[in-house]
């Protein structure tokens, strides 16, 4: 699919789709279809409101956005153009903006018609012909001035979250550790960053012992992988940690509840990668630097055991209470090689880490943690903006003793029903060598989850456009 900006003349035979906010109604419908008696009964221009009907030179299709539209229903509602009208696309879709479109919606409008061609479909037979939009022609009209460069920016955007639905969609036989590893390798040579995976033998060396017990059990190879972007104007550099535990089965405390959902324990890291793509394909003058620790938390004679006592990155002694609580372990050598190996300003990282999260917040937003102020708001107000919540809970220092450990430095569970994701949070702190700025977000109630896109649970994307703001906001 390809966005064309402004052509000197729009095809004959195409959806025309015209978005419509209930104030301008009227207006809309004169300036783009010479008429403005469209009956109140057949089209509101409500919220999640549409209307399609043929003018004899195109099929119409009006979307209504309401009185205020935010960006996360923008992109919703063009999405839903591919993914739920694709009888009436042919060849081409113009994508008709009238002169009162606020030009801040231009990106969510444009991202979201093209990720209306995402499907699930990837082991079908018979590849149903209706959604193969790779040819799909598209016309954008619109009278903004940086329509073009809106337009190129909304392709990338929604090409790095298509990306991260698909790392995390596709299943644990094909999402391995080494997928991700082989991912970063061919998507820094297109997109322009450097990248370095450790094996097992490499990650023994530099002494990422937290990492490796919780891949001891698979036999999936696990992938340290590091991805340095680097811009020579950068003032700024972040560094970011994704959990990437492409199917976690609990381990020896096996899960009996929801394990077939565990495919999407990478959510962190599919956000990690696809946002480092992201900046590397928009060329933004920061350094970053992504690291992505990628096991199986599976079962066999080898697999970590609770009551072992492990290693770790950071020299600290680790009890493992419950081998379900492996994001943690993998998460504190990430942030710990981090800290101990570059500098980044800001540290954040993302992990789908507790059911605790959810049992706090739902499905609504991830839980944020973090030991800046100022960090948390701004993660906070990025993510309000792009429709990607967050709400901070506390990281008071009484939570820490929660976690001490009899016989070593610490425990990796406390083994109490309460307070789950605070205490996680508490334990990840230990690991930051005391780096002034760390956020932390636990994604498990909103990387992976229902919605009107599929008829399954699928991958959301969450903190690709939440950390694309975020960085424009401090550079
Ligand atoms: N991957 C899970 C957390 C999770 C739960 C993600 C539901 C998405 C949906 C994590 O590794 C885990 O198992 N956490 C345990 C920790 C507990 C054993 C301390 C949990 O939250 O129950
Ligand atoms: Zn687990
Ligand atoms: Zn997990």
């Amino acid at each position: 699919m390809q966005f064309k900006v402004n052509p000197k003349s729009i095809s004959e035979k195409a959806l025309r789709v015209i978005p419509v906010l209930e104030k301008d109604k009227k207006a809309v419908l004169l300036e783009k279809l010479g008429e403005n008696n469209l009956s109140e009964l057949l089209f509101s221009a409500k919220k999640d409101t549409s209307y399609a009907f043929s003018n004899g030179d195109h099929l119409i299709l009006l979307i209504g956005l309401g009185e205020n539209p935010e960006y996360k229903n923008v992109e919703n509602a063009y999405r839903r153009v591919l993914s739920k009208n694709a009888a009436l696309v042919e060849k081409v879709v113009v994508l008709d903006f009238p002169l009162s479109f606020p030009e801040d919606l231009l990106e969510p409008a444009l991202a979201g018609f093209q990720l209306g061609a995402y499907s699930l479909g990837f082991f079908k037979k018979e590849k149903d012909k209706k959604t193969d939009f790779s040819k799909l022609k598209v016309e954008v009209i619109s009278t903004f001035k940086s329509a073009k460069e809106i337009a190129e920016r909304a392709e990338k955007i929604a090409e790095a979250k298509t990306d991260a639905f698909e790392l995390v969609d596709l299943p644990p036989n094909e999402i391995t550790p080494e997928y991700l590893a082989d991912w970063a390798k061919k998507t820094g040579k297109k997109s322009g960053f450097h990248v370095t995976v450790f094996d097992p033998k490499k990650a023994k060396s530099e002494g990422l012992e937290a990492f490796l017990a919780v891949g001891r059990g698979s036999a999936k190879t696990p992938q340290f992988i590091i991805l340095e972007y680097r811009h020579p104007k950068a003032r700024y550099h972040l560094g970011l940690v994704g959990k990437g535990v492409t199917f976690d089965t609990g381990g020896l405390n096996v899960k009996t509840q929801g394990m077939v959902h565990m495919k999407s324990d990478m959510g962190g890291a599919a956000a990690v990668l696809a946002t480092t793509k992201l900046i590397a394909e928009l060329n933004l003058p920061i350094n970053l630097t992504s690291i992505v620790p990628a096991v199986e938390n599976a079962i066999d004679k080898d697999a970590y055991l609770p009551s072992e006592v492990i290693g770790s990155h950071a020299g600290l002694s680790i009890e493992v209470i419950d081998t379900d609580a492996e994001g943690r372990l993998i998460l504190a050598d990430g942030l710990s090689y981090l800290v101990k190996n570059y500098k980044a300003d800001q540290i954040i990282d993302l992990a789908t880490l507790t059911g605790s999260s959810i049992g706090t917040f739902g499905y609504e937003c991830a839980a944020l943690f973090s030991n800046k102020d100022s960090l948390s708001e701004a993660l906070q107000k990025a993510g309000m903006s792009v429709g990607e919540k967050s709400w901070a809970l506390p990281m008071w220092e009484s939570y820490r003793s929660e976690m001490d450990s009899e016989v070593a430095d610490i425990k990796n569970y406390h083994g109490k029903p309460f307070a789950g994701a605070i205490t996680a949070a508490k334990f990840l702190e230990v690991f930051i060598h005391e780096h002034p700025e760390w956020a932390h977000l636990d994604i498990a109630g909103v990387a992976f989850g229902d919605s009107e896109f599929a008829k399954t649970k699928s991958g959301t994307a969450y903190g690709v456009s939440l950390l694309l703001r975020f960085i424009e906001g401090n550079i």
